[in-house]
């Protein structure tokens, strides 16, 4: 037994690389974190200090941290990274106060929510703005939440330092002057601002937010997934989103905004300043649309040139591989947000160059889509993507023959690639009735799967429409063709 004790004293206060892994697992399957390199020092040493405080060895440790509330919080409050300050990046600030909060307020009671507030500098700072615009009459709400309780609790005794005041944010800073007093080396807020905000503890990653649907105009999240990886990104924003009411703004720092992409945000820009609106119902079904101003900034030419020179690195010939499913994964992504980008990662450098043939066929640019079409099918291996414009630029030439071979080897690639099904139904109809009969009733399968999955992928490929589009299509068809003595039942 003392023997026992001894060794796990002797082991603690030292971790080893096995140890740490399974530290930084619990940190992304806890936060959604994934501890940046540059941290790795500090939250060791954090941990070597607890196992010698508490005379433990790590699978110890590992145990308590499950079990003991304030030793989670402890280690949750040293692994996440609080940087803030007033008014940070006083841009965003700039749109609220010029753009946002005057419609807002005309309106109604503009509600505003702080997602990651870290100490608070961030939702005070709304606070302030709004109280300002509000004329100290006016009703809003501020809410503001973190993982970190003891950054919350700082927040809630309401001291700041000098460090919380920086050059960025220094536009807004008379907003805080009825309210913050200085006293000593401290900076202390008035009662009654810190009142007005509702401070919670949300861990924004397991936490059910259901009961916080459609409740905010405005959303900060700000400078909080630029340390996850794109899956937990996209689980924070599947949860965030549904609680910005329609048409709501979402700000995310500005590093983040080229790694985001969703289906229900609209990538807004005003006066140089991004951010997100989550879109309406109409807007959804509607779809993507193409917009030519924001097509300009994907820099056709150049980045092409770059792809064909990283497919082929030193003369190398073979076909490059690739998976289609990422690729339109990506390429629906970067349509939707087009700074959105994944470095050095080949399937995104394809779907980049599909997007742009798209988006040529599109803006009726026939013949430069098919130079480029050309120039990337030398790199790839055959792909359903690839055949499925190729078919599409043989229906624009009115060679529906060559049109239905493509989409037809297409979907034999790929069975459940529906987009090129319905295509092929659409060219089949005049030469064989019931074969497109057939081809459509199996299109409505797989798109009601498509749908029900939530799946996305195909989005960049649809013409600005959606999936609902082309399935109630499909609908129709059908009904015509069963009108028409085509369907199973006819002659
Ligand atoms: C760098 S601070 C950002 C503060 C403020 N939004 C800003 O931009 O100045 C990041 C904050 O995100 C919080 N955070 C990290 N993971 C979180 C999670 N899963 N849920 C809620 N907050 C989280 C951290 O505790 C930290 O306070």
């Amino acid at each position: 037994m003392k023997d026992a004790l001894r060794r796990e004293a002797d082991q603690a206060g030292r971790i080893s690389d096995a140890d740490f892994q399974t530290l930084t697992a619990l940190i992304l399957d806890e936060t959604g974190i994934r501890l940046p390199e540059s941290h790795h020092r500090s939250v060791r040493r954090f941990v070597a200090g607890r196992l010698a405080t508490l005379g433990m060895g790590p699978d110890r440790y590992l145990e308590r941290l499950r079990a003991h509330s304030d030793e989670y919080d402890r280690f949750v409050a040293a692994v996440t990274i609080g940087e803030t300050y007033f008014f940070r990046e006083e841009k965003h600030f700039a749109v609220l106060e010029s753009h946002l909060l005057p419609a807002l307020f005309e309106a109604g009671r503009p509600c505003l929510w702080s997602a990651a507030c870290a100490t608070g500098e961030e939702a005070i700072s709304l606070a302030a703005m709004a109280m300002a615009q509000g004329r100290g009459g006016a009703p809003f709400s501020v809410m503001a939440s973190d993982i970190n309780a003891e950054s919350l609790a700082r927040f809630s005794r309401g001291r700041f330092s000098e460090n919380a005041f920086r050059r960025d944010g220094e536009r807004f800073r008379h907003l805080l002057g009825p309210h913050i007093r200085r006293e000593g080396g401290e900076y202390h807020l008035s009662r009654d601002l810190l009142s007005r905000i509702d401070i919670r503890r949300i861990n924004l990653f397991k936490d059910n937010l259901d009961a916080l649907a459609d409740a905010f105009d405005v959303i900060f999240l700000r400078n909080v997934m630029i340390y996850m990886p794109m899956e937990a990104r996209r689980d924070i924003l599947t949860r965030v989103i549904p609680a910005l009411k329609p048409g709501g703004a979402l700000f995310l720092g500005a590093a983040e905004v080229p790694l985001v992409a969703n289906p229900n945000l609209k990538l807004m820009e005003h006066e140089g300043v991004y951010f997100f609106r989550r879109k309406s119902i109409a807007e959804k079904i509607r779809g993507a649309g193409f917009d030519a101003r924001l097509l300009d900034q994907l820099q056709r030419r150049r980045e092409v040139e770059a792809a064909v020179r990283r497919f082929m690195p030193g003369g190398r010939r073979e076909p490059h591989p690739v998976d289609t499913r990422r690729i339109m994964s990506y390429a629906s992504q970067k349509l939707q947000n087009p700074l959105f980008r994944v470095e050095d990662d080949i399937d995104f450098s394809v779907a980049v160059q599909f997007l742009q043939i798209v988006c040529l066929i599109n803006a009726d640019q026939i013949a430069e889509a098919r130079d480029l079409l050309e120039l990337v099918d030398s790199v790839l291996p055959e792909n359903e993507i690839s055949l499925f414009l190729s078919g599409y630029l043989e229906m624009a030439a009115n060679r529906a023959d060559r049109a239905r071979h493509r989409y037809a080897r297409a979907i034999h690639m790929a069975h459940d690639f529906w987009p090129a099904r319905f295509y092929l139904a659409m060219l089949t109809q005049d030469i064989s009735p019931r074969q497109a009969y057939q081809e459509y009733h199996r299109c409505e399968r797989d798109i009601m799967a498509y749908i029900a999955r939530n799946a996305y992928h195909f989005h960049f490929l649809l013409e600005g429409f959606n999936a609902r589009y082309f399935l109630s299509m499909c609908g129709k068809w059908i009904e015509r063709l069963d009108r028409a003595g085509e369907g199973e039942a006819g002659p």
